[in-house]
């Protein structure tokens, strides 16, 4: 396969470049000796992230710049550290201690940062939530791993159903006035809180740090636990993938409640000193690009539906306001189509470099280097040291050009520790061995080794780059009264990629109407979250189910829906 490729700037000065030129004899253990533990044993997350920097002279740089609408606050990383330090002292004389799961449920705000941060100096294993999850999503996880502590506010806590959640013992609120009883206002507790010395627990590199959950296409959502040793491709992959340097002011865009915004909004940017923006509030295309101004951001990492979204406002809107500081952009979650790539050329005079990993993958695996060309369509390369194959289905290798399993030699530094209390989940994703890790993805290779997404081998949902499970969808729809059976599937869109599309059967005595199926749309929305919400709901007699076992062929309804699209003329 031969496509045009696009060949990196001229002149440029990169990471990747400085560090590799001349070491032919790349290893994970010459990665090692940037921490500090490699010198000391002594292992925490938020100290690499954190205090090492303020012990290194770098207390007065910036380490957070926060923007929501006209209201700006920086935080430098000596103000981190102090804040994490007395968070986690208030943490630690309400009982929190290593190993306890601490799940996080805050907006994009620098508490929600200092929340995760302050939980791992404890050698808590975090779990971030996504800030629009409702109920059942929000039960689905605390119950599962039986989560011991809750940092949220006042707000959001009516989105907790404590009475199903018995595990739960302190429940900490970042408002000053609080109405639930027994819970722990943080600002108040600050004031009465000695700040200890040395608060961090020193940790092994293979405890726990943090747990995100992540749908596939079957049962619940399931718990992925990563350890503290991932931190060892976090950083280098902020270094040479982000290309994160001294000056760089980087905003991801992802809520940390999903695993880029904790990977790559939390933890590589921190571990390589970088600045980083956030941005509080929803997409919004002139409020995004004014933070690109206001704050000057050097290096952007952003997602396919986001780009498409902004195209889709028109130059006009981009034109307004100065973005000429950016000089490196990224993209993850779900295919990149060239046309993104030649608009942002066009516009912004920059290439986007699409990135692939996997909640379970626990960092970037295969990318484009700022250094390499870029070929429209693909992936990207597996990041150096990292190899991968494309598998059919009995494990054996496929050659160029041919689609099948996207699968990577195993172990690298950030892969998942374990999925939480499901040994037979974790040795799913190696049918052919302990070798050879299953993504699920579908891909090809090309001849120079650029890997090509070609969809996805099980019935995952990838709306706007949130991984999206049919059963669950599917199990919320059979709750409504109306409805009888569910069949969910990832439609084809321009700007989400997929759209959740719901195909029912109603209960005898319903018919359909517009207003019974925004009911019904309704009833999952304030219960799972906006996102896995159908979009479209479609009301057929009969699903279209196997023969013997009677599953629901959701493949039969995809084709449907691309029947829909291309139409095949006879
Ligand atoms: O199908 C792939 C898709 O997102 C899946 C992983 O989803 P999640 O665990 O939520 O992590 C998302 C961000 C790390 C993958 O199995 N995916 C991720 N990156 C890409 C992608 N699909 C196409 N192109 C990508 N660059």
């Amino acid at each position: 396969m031969t496509r045009q490729s696009i060949i990196p700037p001229s002149g440029g000065s990169y990471n990747v470049q400085n560090d590799l030129v001349n070491s032919h004899s790349f290893n994970w253990k010459e990665i090692k000796k940037n921490f500090s533990w490699h010198n000391t044993g002594k292992v925490n997350m938020a100290y690499e992230c954190v205090d090492r920097h303020v012990e290194d002279g770098f207390g007065e740089k910036i380490a957070i710049h926060y923007i929501a609408g006209n209201s700006e606050a920086t935080l430098t990383y000596r103000k981190l550290k102090d804040a994490t330090d007395r968070w986690a002292a208030v943490l630690k004389k309400h009982g929190v201690k290593k190993g306890d799961f601490l799940f996080v449920f805050l907006p994009k705000h620098p508490e929600c940062h200092i929340a995760i941060l302050a939980a791992i100096k404890l050698g808590a294993v975090v779990g971030p939530l996504f800030e629009a999850f409702m109920e059942e999503a929000i039960r689905d996880r605390i119950a599962d791993c039986e989560g011991k502590y809750l940092i949220t506010n006042e707000e959001y806590l009516q989105r907790v159903p404590l009475n199903d959640l018995p595990s739960l013992g302190t429940i900490f609120l970042t408002d000053e006035q609080i109405k639930t009883n027994h819970a722990i206002s943080i600002p108040k507790a600050l004031a009465q809180t000695e700040v200890e010395e040395n608060v961090i627990e020193w940790v092994d590199l293979e405890d726990g740090l943090n747990i995100h959950y992540t749908s596939g296409s079957t049962g619940k959502p399931k718990g992925i636990i990563h350890a503290h040793r991932a931190m060892i491709q976090q950083y280098i992959t902020g270094r040479w993938v982000l290309d994160l340097k001294e000056n760089d002011i980087y905003w991801c865009t992802a809520h940390p409640g999903w695993v880029t915004g904790c990977v790559y909004g939390v933890f590589a940017p921190l571990l390589n000193r970088a600045t980083i923006v956030l941005h509080g509030g929803r997409f919004n295309a002139d409020s995004w690009y004014e933070t690109i101004e206001k704050a000057g951001v050097t290096v952007w990492y952003s997602a396919p539906t986001a780009f498409r979204m902004l195209m889709a406002e028109g130059v006009d809107t981009l034109n307004r306001y100065d973005t000429s500081s950016l000089r490196h952009i990224l993209s993850v979650g779900e295919p990149l189509n060239p046309e993104v790539i030649y608009w942002s050329i066009e516009h912004l005079q920059l290439r986007i470099h699409d990135t692939w990993w996997m909640t379970e993958t626990g960092a970037q695996l295969i990318v484009n280097l700022p250094t390499e060309p870029i070929k429209p369509g693909s992936m990207g390369k597996p990041l150096p040291t990292i190899e991968t194959a494309i598998l059919d289905d009995d494990g054996n290798k496929l050659p160029v050009g041919e689609v099948g399993h996207l699968a990577i030699k195993g172990p690298w530094p950030s892969i998942m520790k374990e999925v939480w209390r499901n040994e037979e989940k974790y040795r799913s994703y190696f049918p052919f061995g302990p070798n050879w890790y299953l993504s699920g993805d579908l891909a090809l290779k090309d001849e120079d080794g650029y890997i090509f997404f070609q969809g996805r081998s099980d019935d995952m949902i990838n709306s706007s780059g949130e991984r999206i499970g049919p059963f669950e969808v599917e199990s919320k729809l059979i709750e409504h009264p109306a409805v009888a059976e569910a069949g969910v599937i990832g439609k084809p869109d321009f700007i989400r990629g997929e759209i959740v599309k719901a195909y029912i059967v109603l209960k005898k005595g319903y018919t359909s109407s517009p207003e019974l199926l925004a009911d019904i749309r309704l009833f999952v929305r304030n219960r799972l979250a906006a996102h896995s919400a159908p979009r479209e709901i479609e009301v057929i007699e009969e699903l279209p189910k196997t023969k013997i076992s009677g599953k629901i062929l959701r493949r039969e309804l995809k084709a449907r829906e691309i029947e829909k699209l291309y139409p095949v003329e006879v």
